[in-house]
């Protein structure tokens, strides 16, 4: 099997193109390539040549000639004086220092292609770049001139890995970091993953979970650091920098301390030392993310601290070396009594973090999931993101579909990232979107940006469906350029993946960009979220979470569904959002239908925006949300010449397993809505009363 129909190689070049005219068109300029740059061995501009080279190699099977002379990061191809002769406003454009610009003016009376690098992780983006414009143009263009410098400064991957070899929340397969407590050296899969994540314009990686254990939080060890540190080596000459989850209680952990209270002199003077030791290992480590008070993990409220102590105790030890600390506000009470209505999950980021604005040091990040519960298939924005103008943030989104059908189930998400990066927070007036906010063009942040959780294994296809390969490319592109549709990103997806014009990569397309609501038609209705099995997340089981202490309610009763989070009657949780949104949420009347179980508790006999009841809605998606899949597998079966077999198999089966997952959803959420509420379906399908 070939890279491309295991899907290893994923989207990047992998295979010959067939078309000779294609290759002939492009032969006077891949035939020879003069690069500047101060050649490293191991750097961002080495593997730039090193991907441009076989990037080349492998479409056209041309192996361009190579000179290298020192200089600014630049590439030329073809002619080599074109250096000389190209007009000379081109070598001058100021660049950011990751961007880069791509020009090709053959119709000039100096015919001319280059690509140049604001540094040499600049030009590395740019190969990337003319990379995927080889692979997602048909014709060679003629006049060419793109400037790009990434939109977000940060653009991170976090790994839920951990050293024993499993992943927290992983749907393909095991870790490509570890096994048995070691950490995975030589692996060709990590530079492998390198290559997929600078591909699409990854800057930053934190390579173990949130949940740090026993084995993780000895990876600031002297055991440990110099694996570490190799890494970190092989993470930067793709120009990504590494990060380490921590253990907030670390000193006690490791038996050196026995306490971790952030005001305590020792400690201070111990995550100093730490610090130290890390950079002497690692000059250029990244820093710590830290999930601290957080689902029964270690942090300052043991010693009545509040999180600005917990998170600058790290930034000061940090700081001398120019570390940042990502302080995640995944702060909730996880051992909620179901019986107390007062209080709100939902709450609970804002009322714990919003107080502390203006607390946090400089290099401390506040990293703050997408919205306010926990990475459903639907939720409104949290209400903390660009609340806290003096104090850095990044967005966290989550990549592994861990409630959004667990890479069995297609749900193509970049359509609901960007629904929350271009959602207007108005905290500073019209306008104030997140994307605006993570860029750090509303407050002047030192640092912002975007984060996510990865979804890959060591599966051979990286994400267990082949199809959720386009998650992570998705989120490196919008993390690039949020402005980029989420069409443009399927389409490209698609036809790295299936090939240009493949009638598959158009079919592929079109059931990615449908995904999403898809899944959400038979998934828990209208943002209400949650109706999975405790614990695994995947299947449907409606009051799973109902009685739990993890403050994640339905209310269903015989008369409506949903949580009153409105000021008058409910928890108050509206009173978080700036006035605009606020008085849109709050009213049953003006709030979207999307979001109503959200914030109120509804009658089934509402009548929604879309001018059905609730109850009738309920039933209408659940059918609806079967008889897509059902018609998916029809035109993917008509499909099967235009894709090799192991493939196409494979997708087969993932949309069958696809089709009874929402069978399952369909019956058990109609089945229990019907006997909840004694109202029958208008049409009188099959519900089990
Ligand atoms: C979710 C997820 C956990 C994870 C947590 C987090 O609750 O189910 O596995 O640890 O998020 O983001 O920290």
């Amino acid at each position: 099997m070939t890279q491309s129909s295991t899907g290893y190689a994923a989207w990047l070049p992998s295979e010959r193109w067939s078309d000779e005219a294609r290759i002939e068109s492009w032969r006077p300029l891949f035939e020879q390539i003069e690069a500047h740059m101060i050649l490293r061995h191991e750097g961002a501009g080495a593997s730039a040549l090193r991907e441009l080279i076989g990037g080349i190699q492998t479409l056209s099977g041309i192996s361009p000639r190579l000179t290298v002379k020192s200089g600014t990061p630049l590439l030329i191809f073809g002619d080599a004086q074109v250096s000389q002769k190209a007009p000379s406003d081109l070598q001058e454009i100021e660049l950011a220092e990751e961007a880069y610009a791509l020009q090709i003016d053959l119709e000039n009376s100096i015919p001319y292609a280059l690509i140049r690098g604001g540094s040499d992780v600049g030009l590395l983006h740019g190969v990337f770049a003319f990379l995927r414009l080889l692979g997602t143009q048909q014709s060679r263009p003629d006049k060419l001139h793109e400037i790009e410098a990434p939109h977000h400064p940060i653009r991170m991957i976090d790994q839920w890995d951990n050293m024993d070899g499993s992943v927290e929340r992983g749907y393909s397969g095991n870790s490509i970091f570890y096994r048995d407590n070691r950490i995975l050296l030589e692996s060709q899969r990590i530079a492998d993953y390198a290559r997929l994540l600078a591909s699409v314009g990854i800057n930053a990686i934190s390579i173990n979970n949130v949940n740090v254990h026993a084995a993780e939080t000895k990876l600031i060890t002297a055991d440990l650091l110099p694996d570490v540190k190799r890494l970190s080596d092989l993470f930067s000459s793709y120009g990504i920098k590494l990060f380490l989850s921590i253990n907030y209680a670390a000193p006690i952990e490791l038996r050196e301390l026995d306490t971790a209270d952030p005001l305590d002199a020792d400690v201070q003077q111990w995550w100093r030392d730490k610090a130290q030791e890390i950079y002497a290992a690692i000059p250029d480590f990244g820093g710590f993310v830290v999930k601290a008070d957080s689902e029964n993990r270690p942090g300052p409220f043991t010693y009545g601290r509040d999180h600005a102590d917990g998170a600058n105790l790290l930034a000061d030890a940090l700081a001398p070396f120019g570390g940042l600390v990502f302080w995640r506000c995944f702060v909730y009470d996880c051992h909620q009594d179901w019986r107390d209505r007062s209080t709100d999950r939902a709450r609970a980021a804002y009322d714990h973090f919003k107080p502390l604005d203006g607390k946090f040091r400089d290099n401390v990040i506040l990293q703050i999931k997408n919205g306010p519960m926990d990475f459903q298939v639907r939720e409104p924005i949290s209400p903390l993101f660009g609340a806290m103008p003096l104090t850095n943030q990044v967005m966290e989104f989550q990549i592994a579909q861990e409630y959004t059908g667990q890479q069995r189930d297609v749900c193509f998400l970049v359509p609901q990232w960007k629904t929350y990066l271009d959602f207007d927070t108005h905290l500073t007036g019209e306008g104030t979107t997140v994307k605006k906010i993570a860029a750090g063009q509303i407050h002047p942040f030192a640092q912002s940006g975007v984060a996510a959780v990865s979804n890959i294994g060591d599966d051979d296809n990286w994400t267990g469906h082949h199809l959720a390969q386009a998650n992570l490319y998705g989120f490196g592109r919008l993390a690039w350029n949020p402005e980029l549709s989420a069409e443009s990103i399927a389409a490209q997806w698609s036809a790295l993946t299936f090939g240009l014009l493949n009638p598959a990569a158009l079919f592929v397309e079109k059931l990615l960009m449908e995904s999403w609501s898809v899944y959400e038609s038979y998934a828990a209705p209208l943002s209400v979220g949650w109706m999975v099995q405790p614990h695994y997340h995947y299947a449907v089981d409606i009051d799973g979470y109902e009685y739990s202490k993890w403050g994640t309610y339905h209310f269903a009763d015989r008369d409506g569904v949903g949580i009153d989070r409105t000021i008058a009657t409910g928890t108050g949780y509206t009173g978080q959002y700036a006035a605009e949104n606020r008085d849109v949420y709050d009213s049953l009347e003006n709030c979207p239908d999307e979001v109503l179980l959200f914030f109120h508790h509804v009658p089934y006999t509402h009548i929604l925006k879309s001018g059905k009841t609730l109850i009738q809605h309920i039933y209408d998606s659940r059918f609806e949300g079967v008889a897509r899949i059902e018609r998916w597998i029809e035109q993917w079966k008509s499909l099967a010449s235009e894709v090799d077999p192991s493939r196409f198999e494979h997708i087969l089966r993932r949309l069958e397993g696809q089709l009874d997952n929402a069978k399952q959803w369909r019956d058990v959420v109609s089945t229990y809505f019907y006997r909840k509420s004694g109202i029958a379906d208008e049409h009188g399908r099959t519900i089990y009363g």
